[in-house]
């Protein structure tokens, strides 16, 4: 029996933010738009509405960010923040517990500053209902006693932009949703912006690696750079330890084997998740909750976490009646693809 570690904090290509985490990406986070790697159609627009905003002197529109975890939502806000010249105050929609908390919040903003509320899609219905005003009109309404002799006070607040980072844009609600006049959806990177960023992350951590162990690294990062940068630094271990000293590409493969990563990025949770489907439901389909179950797994993790990037890669796809591994998936176990497998 394969011994499977469900603890995210330490799977090591969960795209969780994790303690370790921390102090590496305060050092290793781009501050400016043009040393940000990746992203571009992002970037190009978003500096034309930064230039925009700064020529008319207004507050950025506000924005909303979605995509899967670990590509750099919380970095991208930083990085506008820097570019606007504003402050930013950084929050989480778990972390708004009561309307009160969100009007603290909104009250201590200056003119032009930055809320940034990451997992918004979280954050409590009767909080969620303050920020309409405060984003459509920049305004708090605040009611006063109860019942009949209820009033409703106004209070202005200075013109802020609020950032709200989501990794499911569909479960905000549409009055929410269509407060942002800004909506970006951050897409996985290529293996060749990985290898950039992995390249970056090591001149500035004082870590030597050749271009071949960076794109080792990078080709298995699931095409997020916080895996990336973590798996940059447990390789590093490998290779002062066992290796050369240098990340070569040798290195990388025997770290990277080591920590049970395959040449595709996938780990063990990976590998379970897809030869379930095969072997208890002859490929697929299969819907997500019974997936869930077999594998003991959240379908929110399988659906944010394990899903986006087995798509990418081509090894599963989503039908109107579940989900189904590809043939690519039978090749990958070594096993015959059944003759006729139907993708829908
Ligand atoms: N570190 C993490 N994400 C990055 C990015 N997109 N560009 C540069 N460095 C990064």
């Amino acid at each position: 029996m394969d011994f499977y570690n469900r603890d995210e904090e330490s799977r090591l290509v969960s795209p969780d933010f994790n303690s370790k985490d921390e102090e590496n990406e305060v050092s290793l986070r781009p501050k400016m738009l043009y040393d940000y790697i990746g992203q571009d159609k992002i970037k190009e627009n978003l500096k034309v509405f930064i230039d925009a905003s700064k020529m008319r002197g207004e507050a950025l529109d506000h924005v909303l960010l979605y995509g899967p975890p670990g590509l750099g939502k919380t970095t991208l806000a930083g990085v506008i923040a820097n570019e606007l010249n504003v402050q930013i105050r950084i929050t989480s929609g778990p972390a708004i517990v009561k309307p009160g908390d969100l009007a603290a919040l909104l009250t201590n903003l200056n003119e032009g500053d930055i809320l940034f509320i990451d997992e918004i899609h979280r954050l409590p219905r009767t909080t969620e209902e303050i920020l309409y005003s405060a984003m459509e009109d920049y305004a708090l309404d605040i009611i006063i006693g109860q019942g009949p002799s209820a009033r409703s006070l106004r209070v202005d607040l200075p013109k802020f932009t609020l950032i709200g980072a989501t990794t499911r844009a569909g479960q905000l609600t549409a009055p929410l949703r269509d407060r942002f006049g800004c909506l970006f959806r951050l897409e996985l990177y290529t293996p060749e912006e990985l290898g950039t960023i992995v390249t970056r992350s090591a001149g500035i951590l004082g870590i030597n690696i050749e271009q071949d162990g960076a794109m080792e690294i990078a080709s298995r990062s699931r095409g997020t750079p916080r895996i990336a940068n973590r798996l940059l630094k447990r390789t590093r271990d490998f290779s002062e330890v066992m290796g050369s000293g240098v990340i070569t590409e040798s290195d990388a493969r025997m770290a990277l084997a080591r920590m049970d990563i395959d040449e595709f990025g996938l780990d063990n949770i990976d590998r379970l998740l897809l030869r379930t489907i095969i072997t208890n439901y002859n490929g697929g389909p299969v819907g997500l909750e019974t997936m869930a179950a077999a594998i003991g797994e959240e379908a929110v993790t399988i659906e944010d976490v394990y899903e986006p990037y087995l798509m990418q890669i081509g090894f599963l796809a989503r039908t109107p009646r579940g989900r189904v591994v590809t043939n690519a998936v039978y090749s990958y176990f070594d096993m015959p693809a059944p003759g006729q497998q139907s993708m829908m």
